[in-house]
């Protein structure tokens, strides 16, 4: 009877330990050491894996299945945060991912057209912002990287951002008993790598939501359109209108929302497409496919926090948004290679004649009106959120 308990209780045990296994490892990313190394000296962290759950705003698609699948865990958001802020990570110490993602900015670079790096030299990207990153299809403003974990790999290795080995970053970071507890808490193990570090990245990245701008309030308090209300002025109304609206002959539309998608609420489309900055782009997308049907497309930008984000476009070209609503208004350059048909032609099948390309024709009210809206587009909660602000100092 006795030995019956015993095995049951063992059975269970094991099970137990199966199953601790299992729930650790990551989803997209397996971490090439074993899990529970029951041969290794006790440590004397604790094996934590705080479930967490990732909640996306109710108007908000559900996220994907990738992300849905995703582990979360408490202990991994609190380690990727650290790591996102950790000087540490580049070669001189003295830059983190936060340096060229400030928060307060929709997490962009501090008003610089394109970042620059440890060695001083500047790159010729204009530093993106982040949040919403549960629904992109890719990263960068080519899609070069297929998923985030691949992406937070490569600054901290890139010669012009910060210049180090994984390999060095590592063993600074474990010369560090606060990074020894952490990942332990986080990944149960005391010999962790780049890939547990981009992991933890990942997930703090997929906690930076941002859905509560004075445009969000606006719906929730009137409806389905953001009718007047508290949040919303009446040129913001106006401008969500031009926003929406097919060009015109005479004014009053603007054909932004082919593009920076309204009904998804993340106000882009979540594709790769030309908008004419240049008669001349770079390959842009085509240099990922390898396919000139994708030439000269960069991502298209969300433009939520956007008053935040600036200077404008993949290459900081464009300083101000007044600036960006001209260039739509009478700047498109309509023989850009491979502009997007959208902006040459409008849509043709909602039976427009017009299209950007050929001028919006918008009058001073309207582009004041569409400013307005794009500035209710900013998330104060998001920006001063304490649980994504650099701890480390
Ligand atoms: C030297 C400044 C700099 C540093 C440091 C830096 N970034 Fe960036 N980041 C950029 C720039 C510039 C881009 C756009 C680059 C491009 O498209 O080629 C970018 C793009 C990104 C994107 C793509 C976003 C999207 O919507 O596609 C993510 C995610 C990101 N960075 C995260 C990080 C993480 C994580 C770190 C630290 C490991 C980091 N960055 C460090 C400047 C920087
Ligand atoms: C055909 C799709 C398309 C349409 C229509 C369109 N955009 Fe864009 N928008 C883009 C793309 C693509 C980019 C990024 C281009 C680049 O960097 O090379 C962009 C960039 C922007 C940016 C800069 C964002 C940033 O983070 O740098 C703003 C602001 C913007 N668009 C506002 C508008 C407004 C306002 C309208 C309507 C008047 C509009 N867009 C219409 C595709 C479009």
């Amino acid at each position: 009877m006795k030995k019956s308990i015993h095995s049951v209780v063992f059975g269970i045990g094991l099970l137990v330990l199966v199953w601790a296994c299992k729930r650790d490892e990551p989803e997209l990313i397996k971490p090439n050491i074993t899990i529970c190394d029951t041969s290794m000296t006790p440590p004397q962290w604790e094996c934590k894996n705080t479930a967490f759950q990732l909640v996306e705003p109710e108007y908000f698609p559900p996220f994907p299945q990738r992300i849905k699948e995703k582990e979360f865990t408490v202990e991994r958001i609190a380690l990727g945060r650290k790591l996102f802020f950790e000087k540490k990570l580049s070669g001189d110490n003295t830059m983190s991912c936060g340096s060229c993602h400030n928060q307060k900015l929709g997490f962009t670079d501090n008003g610089k057209a394109v970042s620059v790096g440890i060695d001083n030299i500047a790159g010729t990207k204009n530093s993106m912002a982040l949040f919403n990153l549960a629904y992109s299809p890719a990263f960068f403003w080519d899609g070069r990287a297929a998923t985030l974990e691949k992406q937070a790999l490569l600054p901290v290795e890139d010669p012009i951002e910060m210049h180090e080995s994984w390999q060095n970053a590592i063993n600074k970071l474990k010369g560090d008993e606060e990074y020894t507890k952490m990942f332990y808490e986080a990944f149960c193990t005391e010999d962790y790598d780049s890939t547990h570090a981009a992991e933890a990245i990942t997930q703090f990245e997929l906690t930076l939501i941002s859905g509560n701008s004075e445009f969000d309030k606006g719906i929730a308090a009137t409806g389905n359109a953001p009718g007047i209300s508290p949040q919303m002025s009446e040129a913001a109304v106006k401008g969500w209108r031009i926003f929406n609206s097919e060009p015109r002959q005479n004014g009053g539309g603007g054909d932004c929302f082919h593009c920076h998608s309204i009904d998804n609420s993340l106000f882009t489309n979540n594709q790769f497409m030309n908008n004419g900055i240049k008669p001349n782009p770079e390959a842009g997308f085509a240099a990922v496919t390898g396919d000139d049907r994708n030439w000269g497309q960069f991502k298209v930008p969300s433009l939520r926090n956007i008053e935040h984000t600036g200077p404008y476009m993949h290459d900081g070209s464009i300083e101000t948004l007044e600036e960006v609503i001209e260039f739509y208004n009478s700047g498109v350059h309509a023989n850009s290679r491979n502009l997007d048909p959208l902006i040459a032609f409008g849509d043709t099948t909602g039976g427009s004649n017009v299209s950007i390309a050929q001028g919006l024709n918008l009058s001073i009210e309207d582009k004041a009106n569409l400013l307005a809206f794009l500035k209710a587009l900013s998330d104060p909660d998001f920006l001063n959120n304490s649980d994504f602000s650099d701890q480390n100092n």
